[in-house]
């Protein structure tokens, strides 16, 4: 890997697209104005300590010792330097440039309440860095199994434009098409995203578009909000949108996400919660239809399997939350 002569202030990076992978090296501390260090093969105390490094960054607030790094370029200590590097770092590291580029280019930005439905955040910097770093996460697992670089590519459940953003900009795709059930975000992404075709569609299939127009599909956090009958219904027109061999990549809440919010053991159980409400899309999707829908694996490979193979399962691909389903279109 090539080292950047320039020295990168460590306090001034994104952490939350940061994954420590080692195992065994005796320290890593971000940066020498931060307390405490954690000892790098603690996973679970680095995590929390990166964690809440990210909250006081992500909302403005540089932990206290860190206010006066700005002024103090050179306060990456060099060993750590080397550490990142060592420890095969590179892809985050790419991803930081990335975060950094795409906050630089200074494009539009929707207005908060529209950020909020899609990401939960109002942050500027959170909106459109998380949308970096999961098309990070999701496009070295989807692109391998693409045919060649003229895919036209469906974001489905494109919400305000957070992959949007960057995936019109993006070569491997031929052409770009988004489209939402919320009338509001489509229509922002008409006004500010050169470079793509947006459509508002309805909750229910069939929509407007012709079939088999698509050989590629990113659903990110879509399924994650369907009841298990409506999941059905999308994959099967998801299978009349694509042209056979289609490759699509879909998020899910699945068993890790469920034992985060505490449902591990009634999953294993049924399968699929799909009855818990989210409040996010009130007054915009149809009353009751908006969900937290959590799935097993093993019941995804069970249902999903009619119209499309599974390529590949990752747990925890997500910002090691949700889980990514690459499927492939018969
Ligand atoms: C959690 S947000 C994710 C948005 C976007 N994929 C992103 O990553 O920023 C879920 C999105 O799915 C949209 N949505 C819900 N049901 C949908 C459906 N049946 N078809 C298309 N979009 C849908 C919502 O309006 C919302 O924009």
């Amino acid at each position: 890997m090539e080292r950047n002569s320039e020295r990168t202030r460590l306090c001034s990076l994104p952490w939350e697209s940061f994954v420590l992978r080692n195992q065994g090296a005796p320290m890593i501390a971000p940066c020498n104005h931060f307390e405490p260090t954690w000892p790098a093969d603690d996973l679970a105390q680095c995590d929390a300590g990166l964690r809440s490094l990210r909250q006081s960054l992500l909302s403005g607030v540089p932990p206290e010792p860190c206010r006066t790094c700005p002024t103090k370029p050179d306060c990456a200590p060099p060993a750590l330097s080397d550490r990142i590097a060592d420890l095969e770092l590179a892809d985050e590291n790419r991803e930081i440039e990335a975060v950094f580029a795409a906050l630089r280019a200074g494009d539009a930005l929707p207005l908060p309440e529209l950020m909020y439905r899609v990401a939960h955040t109002r942050s500027d910097y959170q909106f459109t860095g998380s949308g970096v770093v999961n098309l990070f996460e999701i496009l070295p697992i989807l692109l391998p199994h693409l045919a060649g670089p003229d895919q036209h590519l469906l974001d489905w459940g494109c919400g305000c434009g957070r992959l949007a953003r960057h995936l019109i900009h993006d070569p491997r795709f031929a052409s770009y098409t988004g489209c939402d059930i919320d009338a509001e975000a489509v229509e922002w992404c008409r006004l500010h995203l050169r470079g793509g075709e947006f459509l508002c569609i309805p909750a229910d299939p069939p929509v407007a578009l012709p079939d088999r127009a698509f050989t590629a599909v990113i659903g990110y956090s879509v399924m994650t909000h369907l009841e298990r009958e409506l999941q059905l219904r999308w994959l099967a027109e998801l299978y009349r949108l694509t042209a056979p061999g289609a490759v699509m990549a879909l998020t899910v809440h699945g068993d890790a996400a469920a034992e985060r919010h505490g449902l591990a053991g009634r999953l294993s159980e049924e399968g699929i919660i799909d009855e818990i409400q989210d409040a996010t899309l009130d007054g915009i999707a149809p009353a009751g239809y908006y969900r937290a829908t959590f799935q097993s694996r093993s019941y995804t490979e069970r249902h999903w399997g009619a119209n499309f193979e599974i390529l590949d399962y990752r747990a925890r691909a997500i910002v090691d939350y949700q889980d990514l389903v690459i499927l492939r279109r018969r």
